[in-house]
């Protein structure tokens, strides 16, 4: 489906943020390896998490899908069922990166999971090598891609420093520290998003952080009756962007997890003299259960560049397409260092945000690792490629309502990965 974004008069009123894809993908795993039903509120409903449900129900766990909740009623920590057959992640890297850490545990019993298309370019290597070294045994093709097989065994504990800040990865181990003998401790090089460990401490794990480390026990079961899903952040800062770059705007988007591991956005944008005023939770080094949420209320202003360094990168990994598209309106330079992980998302997001935004008319380039983007007044306009990836389509959606003459999203429909309401909402703000 393509869909053309015309140039927008003011963006105004109220919206309700669309609920967390990674905070619904956990809750929807820890139902699963609970004993006892776990109710989730405001689970999002989007093909990503969905792929999430059905994965869940294909290892035995009972999915009730109500108006208000969703029922999960699992299988416990070591009893997943061996389906009958391949375990199909669809697109969501999330789902593929995670449920590892749990099958991994499954003494005896044999997995297969595979994806799409992107999802077989996207390498699961990282979290071959410390799974492998728990006691699991994983083979995948060419060594590290979908499809791949997991023979469950026995985990032993192990300590291990991540190469790269990945919350995937991180919380992939720490899944299956939760059923090997001992307690397991994973280190990662910048503090990445930190759902998994707050739900786990919500569920009474024995988890604490300190520093950059992270240490579970291995647990007998989870006890969590009840989760609340909040509003995505990442999806809210389309609708941010969207307010803060045409002219005349004001908007208040309510219900946005604040969690610090995944404001950095707010915090760039606020660099930039963006107007975005919200209650954000404030950096901690102590872990607590909450996912603390509050209302955002973005205005139309001028923007200044800003250099962004690979400790923010984890905190606003998903967000720095916005980052480009901001820099193309702000004055002076923006630079983004130490984000390589882009070229690993659904799409090689370094390549296709600098291609998708220089055919609107950027003055954008690539390095290795980031891209510099010179503010030149806004963007002309054109037609953009999402390539698949639900990001690439929305941030082509709210460069057309900020362009000159409009932008044309070829493949529109990707956006229903983490948010099947973006054209219906921002229509509403439109209006
Ligand atoms: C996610 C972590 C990030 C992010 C992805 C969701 C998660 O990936 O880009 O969209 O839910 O843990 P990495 O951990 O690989 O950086």
């Amino acid at each position: 489906m393509n869909l053309r974004f015309e140039p927008s008069r003011a963006l105004t009123g109220k919206l309700r943020a669309p609920a967390d894809k990674s905070i619904s993908h956990r809750a929807a795993l820890l139902g699963a390896m609970a004993s006892e039903p776990v109710h989730i509120e405001g689970y999002l409903d989007a093909a990503d998490t969905t792929s999430t449900l059905d994965a869940v129900r294909a290892l035995g766990a009972l999915v009730e899908i109500g108006e208000h909740e969703v029922i999960v009623r699992g299988t416990g920590l070591r009893d997943a069922h061996e389906p009958d057959g391949l375990i199909d992640v669809g697109n969501a890297g999330t789902l593929m990166r995670l449920l590892p850490g749990w099958l991994a545990a499954q003494d005896g019993r044999n997995f297969t999971l595979d994806g799409d298309e992107s999802i077989r370019r996207r390498p699961v290597d990282r979290i071959a090598v410390p799974l492998r070294q728990m006691g699991a045994q994983i083979d995948a093709r060419d060594g590290r891609f979908s499809p791949f097989q997991i023979h469950g065994a026995r985990l032993r504990a192990i300590s291990y420093e991540l190469d790269v800040a990945s919350a995937q990865v991180k919380s992939c181990v720490l899944l299956a520290g939760l059923a090997a003998e001992g307690a397991t401790t994973v280190g990662e090089p910048a503090r990445s998003r930190d759902h998994t460990e707050r739900m786990l401490l919500a569920a009474g794990v024995a988890i604490h952080r300190n520093g950059r480390h992270v240490t579970v026990v291995d647990t007998d079961e989870l006890a969590l009756e009840r989760l609340v899903v909040p509003g995505d952040p990442s999806s809210a800062a389309f609708m941010v962007a969207a307010g803060v770059l045409v002219p005349g705007s004001r908007l208040l988007i309510s219900n946005v997890g604040v969690n610090w591991t995944r404001t950095g956005f707010l915090r760039i944008l606020r660099r930039m003299q963006g107007i975005v005023l919200g209650d954000l939770e404030d950096e901690s080094g102590e872990l607590i259960a909450e996912e603390p949420i509050s209302d955002l209320d973005v205005a139309h202003g001028q923007l200044e560049g800003t250099v962004v360094e690979g400790d923010e990168v984890p905190l606003a990994i998903d967000e720095l397409p916005l980052v480009a598209l901001l820099g193309c309106f702000a004055e002076g330079e923006t630079v983004v260092h130490g984000a390589q992980e882009l070229r690993v998302k659904e799409i090689d997001r370094i390549a296709g945000v600098v291609d998708g935004l220089r055919g609107l008319g950027a003055d954008i380039e690539a390095s290795h690792d980031g891209f510099a983007v010179r503010g030149s007044g806004g963007l002309r306009g054109g037609v953009i490629d999402a390539q698949g990836d639900h990001r690439m389509a929305m941030m082509g959606a709210i460069a057309g309502l900020a362009s000159k003459e409009g932008v044309e999203v070829i493949g529109m429909e990707a956006a229903a990965v983490s948010y099947p309401g973006f054209v219906d909402d921002l229509a509403q703000l439109c209006s």
